[in-house]
């Protein structure tokens, strides 16, 4: 089904962990050439890139801080320097930075949520969008979240309303790049189990989060892959632009 994918070249951002590297090590079992990205854990990034090499998979590793203003331009302009041009845009890093309600909202928080998961979509899809041009294949994937959708729980407002951006950029997106033969969509992920919730979430939160959801259990970095592989592949999401797929076990419907 996925044998277009074959010899593509895809970055995808986020990919040192989670959902990132899960999507990353399936599109490289599909033989596409793969930029694998990180920031802190570049130990994890680098054993995902020999992971893929050694299973005879074609890996680059590009590092870079995307909370750092002009790092994404650059993470884009090496992933595609070293994989000879670039088919698909996987906009997957994010961060839920940490958790704080209306009082302790601060300045410093709305940057760092907003840097990460909304500047730096937009930037990535702008450094992006020539060399998608000259694919016959181009297309971009962003990371949503259920949060965009139902608003997250306290404490993590911006965030969500950061995935909701994420939501509506691949609308308009899919709109001003449909022209040029470039596809945008969303994959929109439940409750993932990923250091993000190592990180976010007690065992007490996942539980309850757990009981609303309706194939009873939290989800995986491996359930999400499929959606990443079906909207990459033209053979067959081919006339699918603008959608966000929800992944969630029925925690959430629209
Ligand atoms: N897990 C869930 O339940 C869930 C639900 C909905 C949406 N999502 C979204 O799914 C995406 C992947 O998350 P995940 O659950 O797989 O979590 P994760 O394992 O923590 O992965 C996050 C990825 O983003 C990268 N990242 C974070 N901050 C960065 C920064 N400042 N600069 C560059 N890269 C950065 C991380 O790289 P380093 O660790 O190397 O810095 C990592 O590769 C995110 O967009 C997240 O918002 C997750």
């Amino acid at each position: 089904m996925f044998d277009d994918l074959k010899g593509l070249s895809i970055l995808v951002t986020g990919s040192s962990t989670g959902i990132g590297a899960a999507a990353a090590k399936a599109y490289a079992e599909y033989g596409a050439k793969v930029a694998v990205h990180g920031s802190a854990n570049k130990e994890r990034a680098e054993a995902l890139v020999s992971d893929i090499k050694s299973s005879g998979g074609e890996a680059v590793l590009v590092m870079g801080d995307l909370l750092k203003r002009g790092v994404v331009e650059k993470v884009v302009a090496e992933a595609a320097d070293a994989l000879g041009g670039l088919d698909v845009l996987v906009n997957n890093a994010g961060s839920l930075v940490r958790r704080e309600a209306l009082d302790t909202i601060d300045d410093d928080l709305y940057d760092a949520v907003c840097d990460l998961n909304v500047r730096a979509v937009i930037n990535a899809c702008r450094a992006a969008a020539p060399f998608l041009r000259n694919s016959k294949s181009g297309s971009i994937i962003n990371t949503g979240s259920i949060a965009g959708h139902n608003g997250g729980a306290v404490g993590a407002g911006l965030y969500a309303g950061a995935k909701a951006f994420v939501h509506s950029w691949t609308r308009t997106m899919a709109i001003e790049l449909g022209p040029d033969g470039i596809r945008v969509n969303c994959v929109s992920p439940g409750t993932i189990l990923t250091p993000f919730h190592e990180r976010f979430s007690t065992p007490e939160k996942l539980e309850n989060v757990r009981r609303m959801i309706h194939l009873g259990r939290l989800g995986t970095p491996e359930d999400c892959v499929g959606a990443y592989l079906f909207l990459a592949s033209p053979k067959a999401s081919g006339f699918i632009t603008g959608q966000v797929i929800e992944v969630n076990g029925g925690q959430y419907f629209k």
